[in-house]
């Protein structure tokens, strides 16, 4: 096969680089180690940065999102018996949308049969070769067995943490910064009924917990756990018990239902110390990641997107390479900003179990609660505005 850009990974990444590219009139060929069902069903992301939602406004793939989406106005921020609303309109004039990151992928999905892109889904032995050199080529084995090889100008590695590409640098452990969290979140996605117009951040001295949601009838919520628990260990009663206690406020209720699903997630933060080599480009979550609770994992692929999809219309419209060899420094300037924001939001609301370190937490968040110019700079980060 032969193509401009070879993209690896069809999560939001390829799939918007993919679609960016070919607004522009730049060929591409995605693959895929999973299925395509399973990525459609895989529940991650919810929150959708007004940047992200214009990326795919711009690529014809928001109408389904302004439809079902919701659009929020701020979140709630909770200590033991107060919660208090950020409102990111009136502070900054921006808002946010709530919409699955399933149905981002359904939505990317649609829009690639429409036009005819056809996803090499389900490839295994995927290898990158000649990254160093101006035809570098990526090999793989096709869903049917057979051997295949890309020929290519550009690699765009869009694998998110553990996927090839980033292994492929030479090198790319230097310069490249990591954080394990000693905390975990246990998530549910549950069939209930809204028990909250936006969505709340709750500090508590058993652990943060938070309520999200998917639609009108679907809850995400999570509950801080400890790295090394099993969900095992957390029956659905257990798991509501907690919720209710640490999001508990006088006059308010969590309404509880089925859970459809539960998992335990590690958080890290994760800066790789090159986001290019050669021919080869890092997107996403292969070159950087975040933990979730500043909802910033996909926002920031998506701006990698834009910051990469511009370097390469240049590259291949205009013969001129300049933008694209900024791509790492264009991108990191963001990447280290959600970097920072995720860790602040991060290590503000998640107990440690030291009494000193909760108090700061509880005078930091008292303290945002009454001083404006702290919610500005929380909203400016949340909704994306750099
Ligand atoms: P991925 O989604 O990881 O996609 C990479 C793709 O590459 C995958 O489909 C994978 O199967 C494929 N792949 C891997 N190896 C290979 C290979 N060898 N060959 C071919 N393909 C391969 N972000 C937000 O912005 N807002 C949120 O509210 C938010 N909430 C989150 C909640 C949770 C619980 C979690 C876990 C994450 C959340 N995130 C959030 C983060 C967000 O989901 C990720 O940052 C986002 O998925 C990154 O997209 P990506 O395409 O770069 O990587
Ligand atoms: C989610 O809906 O899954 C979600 C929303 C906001 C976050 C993290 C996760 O900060």
């Amino acid at each position: 096969m032969k193509t401009q850009v070879a993209i690896i990974g069809a999560g939001p990444s390829g799939l918007l680089l993919n679609r960016y590219l070919a607004k522009h009139g730049i060929e591409s060929i995605v693959i895929e180690d999973r299925s395509r069902e399973y990525v459609e069903a895989r529940i991650r992301a919810g929150l959708l940065e007004t940047q992200s939602v214009k990326l795919m406004e711009e690529l014809g793939v928001a109408d389904r999102l302004y439809k079902e989406g919701m659009e929020h106005k701020g979140i709630y921020l909770q200590v033991p018996g107060e919660r208090h609303h950020i409102d990111f309109e009136e502070l900054i004039g921006h808002t946010v949308w709530v919409y699955g990151q399933t149905e981002i992928q359904k939505d990317l999905d649609a829009a690639c049969d429409k036009a005819g892109q056809e996803i090499h889904y389900e490839v295994t032995e995927v290898a990158l070769h000649d990254i160093d050199s101006d035809h570098p080529s990526v090999t793989f084995v096709d869903k049917d067995g057979n051997s295949q090889k890309i020929e290519c100008a550009v690699i765009a590695g869009c694998d998110g943490f553990w996927g090839p590409s980033r292994k492929a640098i030479p090198d790319v452990e230097v310069g490249s910064f990591e954080r394990v969290y000693p905390y975990s979140w246990l998530g549910i996605l549950a069939n209930v009924a809204p028990s909250t117009d936006e969505l709340i951040y709750a500090w508590h001295p058993d652990g943060f917990a938070m309520h999200s949601m998917r639609s009108d009838k679907v809850r995400r919520l999570y509950i801080q756990v400890d790295p090394n628990d099993d969900i095992a260990n957390w029956s659905d009663d257990r798991i509501w018990e907690a919720l209710a206690k640490r999001m508990e406020l006088t006059g308010w209720e969590l309404k509880t239902g089925e859970i459809t699903e539960k998992n335990i997630l590690a958080m890290r933060s994760f800066v790789s110390g090159k986001l290019s080599h050669g021919r080869l480009f890092l997107v996403g979550d292969a070159g950087h990641t975040v933990p979730p609770t500043g909802a910033k994992g996909l926002n920031s692929a998506a701006n990698d997107v834009r910051f990469l999809g511009e370097g390469l219309v240049d590259f291949f419209n205009k013969k001129d390479a300049s933008l694209l060899n900024r791509y790492s420094e264009r991108a990191k300037e963001t990447i280290w900003r959600v970097t920072h924001f995720s860790w602040w939001m991060t290590t503000m609301l998640h107990t440690s179990g030291n009494e000193f370190d909760n108090q700061l937490q509880l005078s930091q968040l008292k303290h945002l609660f009454k001083n404006k110019a702290l919610q500005t700079n929380l909203a400016e980060n949340y909704v994306g505005i750099r």
